[in-house]
């Protein structure tokens, strides 16, 4: 192994690592000898000069190997299914009891959001008592006794991934696509599951803005997905307005439940299933798409998939009766606001980054990882695009605590929308990427 500089300046000047010093390098940031500076020099030099598939492959095995690697039981493939993260994004909520009532064995780790609102886990902390900190153990005898665990990321999978992430986020190293590829991929191996289906959003409220970005990052998880023996498919999804009709912690698992109950927004049900289904064909468990889609709609129909759901939050400590009523027995906000339409006519914008930026605002999200969050706060987005809206209509509706929070809200929502004479609904699903699109043979 070259020391440490040499492998800096080996990036720097655009050569190729070999699999032996992208080893050593991962150990010693891993072990904490290689000191930060180095290691941000480094990344630095990857991001502006890329790295190939095969270092790309052998970086992202040693991240999903440097801490645990959870084993899930035999008997069937265990499906993961990623979202980039989006406003208003609760399908995981509603994939994964949805897979797992299905039949798929559902193997989910998830993490806390650091941005508009929540991520999975903080959406599903605002059900009493659910326990998101499971042991890698329990996390495996959960999927072998009920087919599905739902759990934060662990502090030992993945560890060196854990500190690249952060000197990634403080040295402006965070939007590369190999390394975001790797950095998703490694926690999705350390975790356990044998394919991924990756929700890939595109649009203001997204990471990828533009088309072009989300198809490179689609591609890039895809490849390094098949590079590393996992099959998977990569989902890109409408993030120019946000997901459904409420964003916020507990308004999304109000609206994920009222999905799982067979009813809900036609957009969070349609992406759930979509979603739901690319699972069961990447596992096996159905033929094509049209059969997959009728097996998940089917599921969420005889009510089975909400029963998958109080399974897994009652196995885990959490209180599945407030499913029953989550309108009232999750946190809930004391103030209510309404924006309402200034003229007649059809929603034309209804930029998810600035709803986004209203939770936050309103405190339903984080700036840094030591935040809080609290759970009651969001927003009804009760109009969307394509839709008609008459003058003096409730567009959206803010849930909040505090009017300091509000006001701050208000800000980035008045330019939120627009309203012209005619607009078109948007399409929810604008691509997908599998092996075959990328020209490869499976
Ligand atoms: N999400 C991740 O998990 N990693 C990244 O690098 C970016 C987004």
């Amino acid at each position: 192994m070259p020391g440490v500089i040499d492998f800096i300046e080996r990036k720097r000047d655009g050569g190729k690592h070999s699999r032996e010093d992208i080893s050593m390098f991962t150990a010693g940031v891993r072990d904490g000898t290689t000191p930060d500076y180095q290691t941000a020099a480094w990344l630095m030099a990857a991001f502006i000069r890329g790295l190939d598939q095969d270092e790309l492959a052998w970086f992202t095995e040693e991240l999903a190997h440097s801490g645990d690697v959870v084993n899930l039981p035999g008997g069937g493939i265990a499906v993961d299914k990623h979202s980039t993260g989006g406003v208003g994004d609760k399908t995981t909520l509603i994939v994964a009891p949805l897979a797992a009532a299905c039949g798929l064995r559902v193997a989910k780790l998830s993490g806390r959001g650091l941005g508009f609102t929540g991520g999975t886990v903080d959406k599903l902390e605002s059900i009493p008592g659910m326990n998101l900190r499971l042991s890698t153990d329990d996390f495996s005898r959960l999927v072998d006794n009920i087919g599905i665990a739902l759990s934060g990321h662990s502090l030992s999978l993945a560890p060196a991934e854990v500190k690249f992430y952060a000197l990634r986020d403080v040295t402006g190293t965070v939007p590369s696509i190999p390394l975001i590829a790797s950095s998703i991929v490694s926690k999705k191996i350390a975790g356990g599951a044998g394919a991924f289906v990756f929700d890939v959003k595109c649009g203001s409220g997204a990471f990828m803005k533009n088309a072009r970005r989300a198809e490179a990052l689609a591609g890039a998880l895809v490849d390094l997905s098949a590079s590393l023996g996992r099959a998977s498919v990569g989902v890109i999804s409408d993030m120019e307005q946000p997901l459904g009709r409420w964003v916020g912690n507990s308004l999304e698992v109000m609206e994920a439940v009222e999905v799982l109950s067979g009813g809900g927004p036609s957009d969070t049900r349609d992406l759930s299933i979509a979603l739901a289904a690319e699972m069961l064909l990447l596992s096996g468990r159905a033929e094509d798409m049209i059969s997959a889609s009728k097996l998940a709609a089917a599921r969420l129909a005889d009510g089975s998939a909400l029963e998958k759901f109080k399974q897994v939050v009652k196995s885990q400590g959490g209180d599945a009766s407030v499913l029953d009523d989550p309108e009232h027995a999750l946190p809930r906000s004391s103030g209510r606001a309404v924006i309402s339409a200034r003229e007649d006519g059809y929603v034309s914008r209804m930029d998810a980054g600035l709803v986004g930026a209203a939770a936050r605002a309103l405190g339903g999200g984080r700036m840094r990882h030591e935040d809080a969050i609290d759970p009651s706060v969001g927003l009804g987005i009760f109009k969307k695009i394509g839709d008609f809206v008459s003058k003096g209509e409730t567009i959206i509706e803010v849930h909040y605590n505090d009017e300091r929070k509000l006001d701050e809200a208000l800000r980035p929502l008045e330019s939120a929308y627009d309203i012209a004479e005619s607009a078109l609904p948007r399409r929810l699903i604008l691509g997908r990427v599998t092996r075959e699109t990328r020209g490869a043979a499976e």
